[in-house]
């Protein structure tokens, strides 16, 4: 009876309901499946798949699954831990509200969140647009010709201008001048950068720049101690000395003042935190990057332009796409690939929103408030290190500064503590009742209206008279449109449906595992515990975060096998980064600082060789076979060759390639022998979570791509976060941080210690909900779904690689060459082909030309996977007919994909195919249609004609 009792309340019990949520597949559809790849039963598809070699042997050490209500209560429990303080620390960090029509629309809303970069300009034409507005606004604050859109943080942008200036600069010197009240965040990671790229970093007073005989130079306005100079005659005389100036800047400052642009600043940079983006203990935020017209092509990041589609229309796309790492690889300008775009948006929007009139307003505001706190101070006998400010000012305590900053911090309030003073930055959301609070610790007894009224003789007095903007901005109407909140949720609405997005359709995206982001997973983020926390607040503040970091890091140890984690990096592409470095400092420490040779598969992904040519490493390419995988004679001539100055191979497991390669130990094995170290691209952790794990394949260093295995969501292009596992022997070379010091040495790779802090929450989740039994189990669904695919694809479309037992990991590749040569089909054509049929396009061309590379993930169910299988099933067919000469090469529905509503309205219709075929290709698209926006974008013209910033709006209209 008890025992009955008891298995009742077991199966009625609640902890196992997210793993039916989270994966797509019930037991049914399973049966179903495995009869269609004709396997006995999951483990027997498993075992088919992954070498024994690699497999573990027992379960996951972690504890779960738990509900999602458990789930909540317990990180609820965490969020507690933190304590949310007024905080004025400033130092690049701000509280700003958030317009609550963006939280909701926007930041909380999957319709934005859910969505791939994008790399399908037809079915993203809303963010696309989003990020149009976020380049104009940065462009027009600024005072610059061209901004990008966008990069992972203020110091990570300083240091890619700090490249950009030595590739664009004249001057041969290999020094670079960063002025002395620049972040200390930003110069701790400009010192990594340069150490690792040889560069000398010269620091000293702004004033000391024309002095220096320096390739670049990096001054900050306003200062971080808050004085606002006028910069033009400095950089003059670095121009003089062909020195190229990059000004780091704030924005809502630049509302108010002279923009770094008109002071001949050559690239300025800077974050759009405090544009509604909540402060989240350091991330995620949108860093900017501006500069000159003639600079543009050698500009790093996403670059959003202006083209036209193929009937004329205006139409967006990222341009300028050359640049970029998956096609220059090495010879890449940088190595950004995911950056922040759903940050870049929400920054944009609050300026849609509050337009230049609301965002004057706010900005006058923030600086008289910090006008009457100086002149209070002032009264009461303090002196101001600086006489001018925007909404910074520091204090000159000497030996007050303790007892000031524990009074303080008895009332709950974060001061910003210097050596022998005290800063205090203001925001948007300061408020007459804080002012109150803080003449009460600085003992100023003067009344706050008096004190108004005495500066509003002479408002912009603290801002020296060269320094106050006098040229207009954000005239564009965008900017002047949609003020209301009905105007802004229309707005945000109109462009949310332009766009596809997971709440569409599965997004089966090869090598970026576009699965579920679970509501659950997203609600702690918005929190205040999680999202209202400076990154330099005191430790004690931040228990619940730190808990939360150091538990992530425990269950990231438990599923990767290795010794020690750290969550700074912003991206995989950042976390590439840290993992070499970290790889280098140990061959220093081991008195072997010469190696420098990195061996990458001809399969890697763009960002292995981009990331390692930025810590100066010298990059042999090593071959792949006719099935994909690494050429075991070629890796062991390569080792032979290098031995003696081999630093480490780049792998992915599963390779690029989507096959689990039988030999990745022997690989690791040679490496070592040799003296290297294994890198293992984690890109690819969602076929092994649970199964085998880079420790057990014997790898030293990966990044995980937390917004892909472990569902953060893409953002439409970020944020991401690239934390990297390693050994035990590499722990001690982890990326460190200025403010915190917490672990390793500084050799910081973020502005921040945990870099995208508030979303970490999601990953957590995650992991806790499944527990060890769910994830292993999403691992083999994934598996068992791209297993799937390829066998109902198979008769069809020719696969390109396949493991030993003919079984794929957990993606696929469909060769469309073979294809292509016999029709004249290409997979463009198919991939846009697909938009009609209500689909995004799998990755096009990677990692092979020519191919569409399918990752279902397993969120997916059985109908989605059908559908998807029947719609690439009826493309053939379809394809079958240009073939046969059924539909000439050059006017048949696949080389005319996507199909738009204007299409089937048009008047006039002279294709060999009817209008139904074109625009409702499957009965289920009859039932539920998804729109692409614009027919298909000419993105030669948009490189050839380069407009990257808003047209007039009577061309959306047209
Ligand atoms: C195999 C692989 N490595 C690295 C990366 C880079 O990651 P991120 O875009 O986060 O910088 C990607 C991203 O798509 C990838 O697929």
């Amino acid at each position: 009876m008890t025992d009955q009792n008891h298995s009742l309340i077991t199966l009625l019990s609640t902890e196992n309901e997210f793993i039916t949520r989270h994966n797509g597949i019930d037991s049914t559809a399973q049966r179903t499946m495995l009869n269609t790849v004709k396997a006995e039963s999951l483990n027997d598809l498993i075992d088919q798949t992954i070498p024994a070699a690699i497999r573990l042997n027992q379960p996951l050490n972690l504890p779960g699954p738990v509900s999602e209500v458990d789930m909540l209560r317990e990180i609820q429990r965490l969020a507690r831990q933190n304590n949310v303080y007024r905080t004025f620390i400033g130092q690049g960090y701000y509280n700003t509200h958030t317009p609550n029509v963006i939280q909701r629309n926007v930041l909380e809303n999957p319709g934005w969140y859910t969505a791939y970069t994008p790399y399908q300009p037809e079915i993203s034409q809303g963010r696309l647009e989003a990020l149009l507005n976020f380049q104009q606004m940065v462009t027009v604050l600024t005072g610059m010709d061209i901004a990008n859109a966008s990069l992972l943080d203020e110091a990570t942008a300083a240091a890619e201008a700090m490249t950009l200036c030595k590739r664009a600069g004249k001057n041969k010197s290999k020094a670079f001048f960063v002025a002395d009240d620049v972040h200390p965040q930003t110069l701790a990671v400009l010192k990594t950068r340069a150490e690792f790229i040889g560069f000398d970093i010269v620091t000293g007073p702004a004033d000391a720049l024309p002095q220096h005989d320096v390739f670049g130079a990096l001054l900050q306005y306003p200062g971080t101690t808050g004085e606002v100079r006028d910069l033009s005659s400095l950089i003059l005389q670095a121009h003089e000395n062909k020195t190229l100036v990059t000004v780091a800047t704030d924005l809502l400052a630049s509302i108010m003042l002279k923009p770094a642009g008109e002071m001949g600043a050559d690239v300025v940079i800077g974050s759009s935190q405090r544009f509604g983006v909540p402060v989240g203990f350091g991330g995620p935020h949108a860093a900017f990057m501006a500069t000159r017209d003639k600079y543009k092509r050698t500009m790093p990041g996403r670059v959003i332009g202006v083209s036209v589609d193929s009937k004329g229309n205006q139409a967006l796309r990222m341009a300028m796409q050359t640049r970029e790492q998956h096609i220059r690889r090495e010879k890449a300008t940088s190595n950004i690939c995911t950056a922040q775009a759903l940050l870049a948006n929400m920054a944009a929007f609050y300026a849609v929103y509050h337009g230049p009139e609301g965002l004057r307003k706010i900005a006058r505001r923030t600086h008289h408030l910090t006008a009457i706190f100086a002149r209070g101070l002032i009264k009461a006998g303090y002196q101001l290190q600086h006489q001018s400010f925007f909404d910074t000012i520091t204090i000159i305590t000497d030996d007050k500064t303790e007892a000031l900053y524990t009074r303080a911090s008895e009332a709950e309030i974060n001061l910003r503590k210097l050596e022998g003073k005290l800063g205090i930055s203001l925001d948007e959301t300061a408020t007459t009742a804080d002012l109150e609070a803080l003449f009460g610790i600085f003992n100023i007894t003067d009344d706050i209206q008096s004190l108004s009224a005495e500066i509003a003789q002479d408002e912009l007095k603290a801002i020296p008279e060269a320094c106050q903007r006098e040229s207009a901005f954000l005239t564009h109407p965008v900017f002047n449109s949609h003020h209301s909140e009905t105007q802004m949720m229309r707005y945000l609405k109109r462009l949310e449906n332009k766009d596809f997005s997971l709440t569409h359709g599965m997004i089966p995206l090869g090598s970026c595992t576009m699965k579920l982001n679970a509501a659950a997973e997203m609600i702690p983020i918005s929190w205040p515990e999680f999202a209202s926390i400076h990154p330099f607040v005191p430790a004690e503040q931040t228990q619940g975060y730190a808990a939360l970091a150091n538990d992530l890091k425990v269950k990231l140890c438990a599923i990767t096998g290795y010794d020690a984690f750290s969550l700074q990096p912003n991206s995989g592409a950042s976390g590439e980064y840290a993992g070499l470095i970290a790889i280098q400092r140990y061959h220093q420490s081991n008195g072997e600082g010469h190696r420098n040779v990195c061996l990458i598969p001809a399969s890697a992904h763009g960002t292995n060789p981009a990331s390692a040519s930025m810590v100066s490493m010298k990059i042999v390419v090593v071959k792949c076979d006719e099935a994909g995988n690494i050429d075991m004679t070629d890796l062991g001539e390569k080792i032979e060759k290098h031995k003696d100055a081999l630093s480490c191979i780049m792998i992915t497991y599963p390779s690029t390639h989507g096959v689990y390669e039988e030999q990745v130990k022997t690989v690791c094995e040679m490496v070592h022998a040799a003296g290297g170290q294994v890198y293992l691209d984690g890109a690819n952790m969602n076929a092994q979570v649970g199964l085998t794990s880079p420790g057990t394949i014997g790898s030293d260093v990966s990044h995980l791509n937390l917004h892909k295995t472990f569902s953060i969501p893409h953002g439409g292009g970020g944020p991401g976060m690239g934390p990297i596992g390693v050994k035990s022997h590499l722990a001690p070379f982890l990326p460190g941080h200025v403010e915190n010091g917490v672990e390793g040495n500084d050799y910081a790779v973020a502005a921040a210690d945990l870099g995208s802090a508030s979303i970490l929450p999601i990953s957590w989740a995650y992991i806790t909900m499944l527990g060890a039994s769910g994830l292993t189990h999403a691992t083999r669904l994934a598996i068992l779904n791209a297993n799937y695919i390829m066998e109902r694809l198979l008769p069809h479309y020719p696969i390109l690689y396949r493991g030993n037992n003919g079984r794929v990991a957990h993606e696929c590749i469909v060769d469309i060459r073979p294809i292509k040569e016999a029709s004249g089909i290409s997979e463009e054509d198919i991939a846009k082909r697909l938009m009609d049929y209500g689909f995004h396009a799998p990755t096009m061309s990677f990692p092979v030309a020519g191919t569409l590379m399918v990752e279902p993930t397993e969120s997916e169910d059985l109908a989605e996977l059908d559908r998807f299988c029947d719609a690439m099933i009826a493309i053939k067919a379809e394809i079958d007919k240009v073939q046969k000469g059924e539909w000439p090469l050059e006017d048949n529905p696949l080389v005319n994909a996507p199909h738009t509503q204007v299409d089937l309205g048009s008047t006039e219709w002279d294709h060999p195919y009817s209008r139904e075929l074109a625009c409702f290709p499957s009965a289920q698209t009859k039932a539920s249609k998804y729109w692409p926006t614009v027919n298909r974008v000419d993105n030669v013209y948009g490189d050839r004609h380069l407009v990257c910033s808003c047209p007039p709006i009577d061309s959306y209209e047209s």
